[in-house]
C-alpha cells in the first residue's frame, strides 16, 4: 500500500452525523483535490452513504464475497491466488465512478446472523485497493464491531464523531480505548455534531481528544436530508460544510 494514501474513517454512535460528515469530507476533498484519487466506501450494512452522495450501488462487496464462495463451494476450487485476482477483477466492477470520486458499499448480507465475514473481506479489500488512491473515506457502521474485528487496522485519521450526549461520548471513549490497540493511525479526532447551544460546548467532557470542531446544528443539512438531495450539493457556505472544512485543516487533510 501506498505510504502517501490517507484513510479517514468515521466511527461512532449510530445517528451522531457520520455519514452526513463522510458526504460532506467527500464533497471538500472533490473541491479541493480535483486532480487526486479519492475513494468513497460506505462500511455501514444500513447503506447511508450512497444516498448522501447520490448514488444507487448495484454490486456490494456482499454481492462478491457470496458469488466467490458459491463458486468455491459449487466445486469450482481455484488456487488461492486465483481467486485473489477473481476478486480484485470484481471489485473493481463494483467501484462506481462519480464526478471526481469513486464509491464502493459493503452492502446487507442476506444470510441471517453475522457481519463478520464481509467484514473480515472488507478489511482484505481495504488493504488491496486503497493503494490506488490518494484518499480513502469511510463511513463506518455505528459502534465498535469494526474496530474490534481490525476492519479500521490501516486507517491513518480515526475521526471520532458524536453528538452532545453521555452516551455518544462515552461509545467514543471506548472505541479511543480499542483502537489505541487495534487502529495504526497516525492521527485520530474528536467531531461534535448537532451542537444546539454553544454554551453545551464549555462543559462537555470532550475525553482528552482534541477537539477538530463542534458543528452546529444544520438546517440546511435537515432540508437536503428532507428532501432526499446529495450532500455533495450542499452550499458551500452551509454550516456543516464550513465547520468540516475547518475541521479537516486542523486534521491536516485539507
Ligand atoms: N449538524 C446537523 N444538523 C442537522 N441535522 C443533522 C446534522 N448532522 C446530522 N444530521 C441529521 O441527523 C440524522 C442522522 O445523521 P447521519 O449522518 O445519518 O448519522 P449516522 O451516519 O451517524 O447514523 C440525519 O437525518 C441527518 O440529516
Ligand atoms: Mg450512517
Amino acid at each position: 500500500m501506498s505510504r502517501n494514501t490517507k484513510i479517514i474513517a468515521l466511527t461512532g454512535k449510530g445517528g451522531v452525523g457520520k455519514t452526513s460528515i463522510s458526504a460532506a469530507l467527500v464533497k471538500l476533498l472533490v473541491q479541493a483535490f480535483p486532480d487526486k484519487k479519492i475513494l468513497a466506501i460506505d462500511a455501514d450494512p444500513a447503506i447511508g452513504l450512497a444516498t448522501a452522495l447520490g448514488i444507487e450501488p448495484e454490486l456490494t462487496l456482499d454481492n462478491i464475497r457470496n458469488e466467490i464462495v458459491e463458486n468455491v463451494e459449487g466445486g469450482k476450487t481455484q488456487e488461492a491466488m486465483e481467486l485473489l485476482s477473481e476478486s480484485r477483477y470484481k471489485i473493481a466492477e463494483a467501484v462506481v465512478e462519480k464526478d471526481g470520486f469513486a464509491f464502493l458499499a459493503i452492502g446487507r448480507p442476506e444470510s441471517a446472523g453475522c457481519y463478520c465475514r464481509v467484514n473480515s473481506y472488507l478489511k482484505d479489500v481495504i488493504t488491496m485497493i486503497s493503494g490506488q488512491f490518494d484518499y480513502v473515506v469511510i463511513d463506518g457502521e455505528a459502534g465498535i464491531e469494526q474496530i474490534n474485528r481490525r476492519v479500521m487496522e490501516k486507517v491513518t485519521h480515526l475521526l471520532l464523531v458524536s453528538d452532545t450526549s453521555k452516551k455518544g461520548l462515552e461509545v467514543i471513549k471506548t472505541i479511543e480505548n480499542v483502537a489505541m490497540d487495534l487502529v495504526q493511525y497516525d492521527k485520530i479526532g474528536l467531531i461534535v455534531n448537532r451542537v444546539e447551544e454553544s454554551s453545551m460546548m464549555e462543559r462537555l467532557d470532550t475525553k482528552g481528544l482534541e477537539l477538530l470542531a463542534a458543528v452546529p446544528s444544520d438546517k440546511t443539512l435537515a432540508m437536503y436530508d428532507f428532501e432526499g438531495r446529495s450532500i455533495t450539493e450542499l452550499p458551500d457556505d452551509s454550516l456543516v460544510v464550513v465547520y468540516i472544512r475547518e475541521a479537516m485543516q486542523r486534521f491536516g487533510i485539507l
